[in-house]
């Protein structure tokens, strides 16, 4: 499985606009529990530095752009988001660092839990044990 898994959207426009519908268990590969948004972030602040350890997300960039750092502990890869019309597949056991925010970046989280604390791995090293132990 690729380490940069992007999500064509279907883009359904005419002469008013354009429009993505995002439904659960369709282009989105899991139920929705949870959207958030990133907004007003700086150029100069990385955000993530964690993994999850169940919680599956896609990450689309619907205004503006943002890089992400992907790492499966085995490989890393980077990617720009600047698309309305595409989603990352942020899945279980990835790490993830998000940075150069453009200064209208606006960036929307698609989730499959709730908020838990508990599910995320911030500790590097504690992401490559967990790999590894799994490998
Ligand atoms: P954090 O995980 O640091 O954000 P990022 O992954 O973008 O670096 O989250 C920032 C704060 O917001 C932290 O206190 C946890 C809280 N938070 C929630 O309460 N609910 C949520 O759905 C998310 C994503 C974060």
């Amino acid at each position: 499985m690729s380490l940069i898994q992007l999500i064509d959207f279907k883009i359904l426009g005419d002469e008013r606009g354009s429009l993505v519908s995002l439904e659960q268990n369709k282009n989105i590969p899991f139920d929705i529990k949870r959207v958030y948004y990133l907004f007003d972030t700086k150029s100069n602040e990385a955000r993530g530095f964690h993994a999850h350890k169940a919680l599956r997300q896609v990450g689309v960039c619907v205004k503006g752009s943002c890089s992400i750092k992907m790492d499966n502990g085995l490989q890393q890869k980077t990617v720009v988001l600047n698309s309305s019309e595409k989603g990352l597949l942020i899945d279980v056991m990835q790490w993830h660092e998000m940075y150069d925010f453009s200064g209208d970046c606006v960036f929307m989280v698609l989730a499959s839990d709730y908020y838990d604390e508990e599910d995320y791995i911030r500790d590097y090293d504690e992401f490559i044990r967990l790999v590894k132990s799994e490998s």
